[in-house]
């Protein structure tokens, strides 16, 4: 059975908001990094790590959009990555993530605020870029999943535009996501990126989808990307699981106005 990846949580605090319409406000993220150490969306890193060093080396320059209070850089550290930047739009997580990773002698890190929205980076700056449940927030107010919202949309599109332009001409985007791909892939496979667009999952019995978006590679005949629709997994919740915070997240993601 699977539990919440909440392996430090603070026992006084309540993260869960009223509305998952919360997750749009730096407000509430500032409130919530507060009172809560550490906490995991979706999975901890040793879930997808076998996914993840198929494209992560030591010598890769790697951004996490919206590290939050996720653990996620610490490890890639622990992997011999050095060259991390991480970026988030809540000051609170920027301020506490930075003391977390010097009080470990991470030193090498960089945790800017930023949003992802508008990235502060030179163009083709990075080998890798990778979110986990960051650009998830942006679609709690899409409305119907088939038809997001055109205010969504244009939120969506300038994150992958900032990220394409900030990738290396062979860079790649790894973005962890409960997103499915008949939600995701329309917006990745926008004619004006040049990359392809594949996806995995990992996970037991809920699966959350792993995508790889591999810049320049798109491939020419028909512009459709790689990902194979039969890869699209059979999802059976387990009981627990309907009761964690990302299945309140999930459920109002992706099936809100179904
Ligand atoms: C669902 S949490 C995911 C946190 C972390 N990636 C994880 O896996 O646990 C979303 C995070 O994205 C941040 N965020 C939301 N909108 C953002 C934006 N426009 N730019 C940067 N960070 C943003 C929030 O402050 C929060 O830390």
């Amino acid at each position: 059975m699977e539990q919440p990846q909440n392996p430090e949580p603070n026992k006084s605090a309540d993260p869960l908001p009223s509305s998952v319409l919360a997750y749009l406000d730096p407000h509430y993220w500032d409130d919530r990094f507060s009172a809560e150490e550490h906490y995991e969306w979706f999975k901890d890193y040793s879930h997808f790590r076998h996914l993840i060093q198929a494209h992560v080396s030591p010598n890769s320059t790697v951004l996490e959009l919206g590290c939050g209070n996720s653990q996620l850089s610490d490890e890639l550290y622990k992997d011999g990555v050095r060259d991390i930047t991480c970026i988030d739009l809540s000051k609170v997580a920027v301020e506490r993530t930075q003391k977390r990773l010097l009080s470990k002698g991470y030193k090498e890190i960089k945790v800017l605020e930023a949003d992802m929205l508008d990235l502060p980076f030179d163009d083709e700056r990075f080998d890798v870029v990778i979110e986990k449940g960051t650009m998830d927030v942006l679609f709690v107010d899409s409305g119907d999943p088939w038809k997001p919202n055109p205010a969504t949309v244009e939120k969506v599109m300038a994150t992958l535009h900032g990220v394409h332009r900030v990738l290396k001409p062979d860079g790649v985007f790894i973005s962890i996501s409960f997103g499915q791909p008949h939600f995701r892939c329309p917006l990745f496979d926008a004619p004006q990126f040049s990359w392809s667009a594949e996806y995995s999952t990992f996970g037991d019995g809920f699966h959350y989808f792993f995508y790889i978006l591999k810049k320049g590679k798109r491939p020419s005949s028909d512009g459709k990307a790689s990902g194979d629709a039969n890869k699209v997994p059979c999802i059976s919740l387990y009981h627990e699981e309907l009761e964690t915070e990302d299945f309140l997240f999930r459920t109002n993601i992706d099936e809100m106005g179904t």
